[in-house]
């Protein structure tokens, strides 16, 4: 069921139950933070392994203090400039936050989302939510209300419509090393953002850590499709000719290809509207009953850097 009623899902939300609920980056399959019950639910929807930790989603910058420990002062100032905002933040936990939400990891993630539906949620209730994003293990965060209804249906109990998220992306996770920053994931904020208040980043690298991290999957973000990725279109379109083909591309199209196969993610070269576009326009592709989708390389700056790691990920099998 899809509804804009807030007041109807703080209710399924105090009875532990499921609802898919939107933010500026995806959609998310929130439950109350507090109840095991209502967290083993998300796991069991969502087909995910409980060894792979949640984020916490809180109202406000000043519940950080309630449900993190030994916070580094550049924690502090991170989340005053970027807060609330698609950036997530791994601090030591606090001992009442369950080992469910934290795989049973000594840190939780945490974030304040920039949603005005969701901000008023987090206000009517008094528990964080945990919230995935709302797909299937593996499978394409929704950026709509509908793609989260298409994946769930009747397993969840309901999804809050707050219409297409902003950002398009999840959230840049950040976490440290005593006060240095450490980029978990790439997202919504770009990592030269984040250096303009943190002074030089260090990026985690998905080969030298054992945090279980599933954003550092290889594979992930995926379409049923297969999809490859590459700075030579015309090359690849060649070599696949016989294929029924879909391109995923920055500014323009190329001629010769049926247009309705074509998503173009931002004529102007806008980066950020590229990356709002990213997920939807790949949804789209998947229901054309495409042999295959070749991407388009973006240049590996700013957004394009996410939008690059997020096409990566799409084409691992
Ligand atoms: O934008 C977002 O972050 C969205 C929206 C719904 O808020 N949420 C989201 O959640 O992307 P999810 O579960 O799909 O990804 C959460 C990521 C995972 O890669 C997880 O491993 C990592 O956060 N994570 C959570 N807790 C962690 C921790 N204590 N240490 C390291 N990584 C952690
Ligand atoms: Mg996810």
């Amino acid at each position: 069921m899809i509804s804009t009623d807030i007041h109807l899902a703080a209710k399924f939300l105090k009875n532990e139950g499921v609802v898919g609920i939107p933010t500026e980056t995806v959609y998310g399959l929130a439950a109350n933070a507090f109840s095991e019950n209502a967290i083993r639910k998300i796991f069991d929807i969502k087909k995910r392994p409980t060894t792979n930790p949640l984020i916490l989603h809180i109202k406000n910058y000043e519940e950080l203090l309630k449900v993190g420990t030994d916070i580094p002062e550049m924690a502090h100032r991170l989340a005053k400039a970027f807060w609330p905002g698609p950036l997530t933040l791994i601090v030591n936990k606090q001992k009442h936050i369950s080992n469910l939400v934290t795989a049973h990891q000594n840190t939780v993630a945490v974030r304040v989302p920039n949603h005005p539906l969701t901000l008023e949620l987090l206000n009517t209730i008094d528990f964080p939510l945990v919230a995935p994003s709302a797909n299937p293990f593996t499978r394409i965060s929704p950026t709509k209300a509908l793609h989260v209804d298409d994946y769930f249906k009747t397993k969840i109990a309901m999804v809050l419509d707050g219409g297409s998220c902003s950002a398009g992306v999840e959230s840049t996770i950040v976490g440290f090393n005593l006060n240095q920053p450490i980029v978990y994931r790439l997202g919504a904020i770009s990592i030269e953002e984040i250096e303009k208040i943190a002074g030089k980043v260090t990026l985690l690298n998905a080969g030298k850590t054992k945090t279980t991290t599933p954003g550092m999957c290889k594979k992930h973000y995926a379409p049923s499709t297969k999809i490859i990725l590459t700075s030579n279109i015309l090359q690849e379109l060649n070599h696949w000719k016989e294929k029924k083909i879909g391109l995923l591309l920055f500014q323009q199209t190329i001629p010769n290809v049926q247009l309705i196969h074509q998503k173009i993610l931002s004529p102007e070269g806008d980066l950020k509207i590229a990356t709002a576009n990213l997920y939807n326009s790949l949804h789209e592709l998947d229901t054309m009953n495409l042999d295959l989708i070749i991407a388009e390389r973006f240049p590996d700056e700013g957004l394009g850097r996410t939008i690059n790691d997020r096409l990566t990920r799409a084409t691992k099998k």
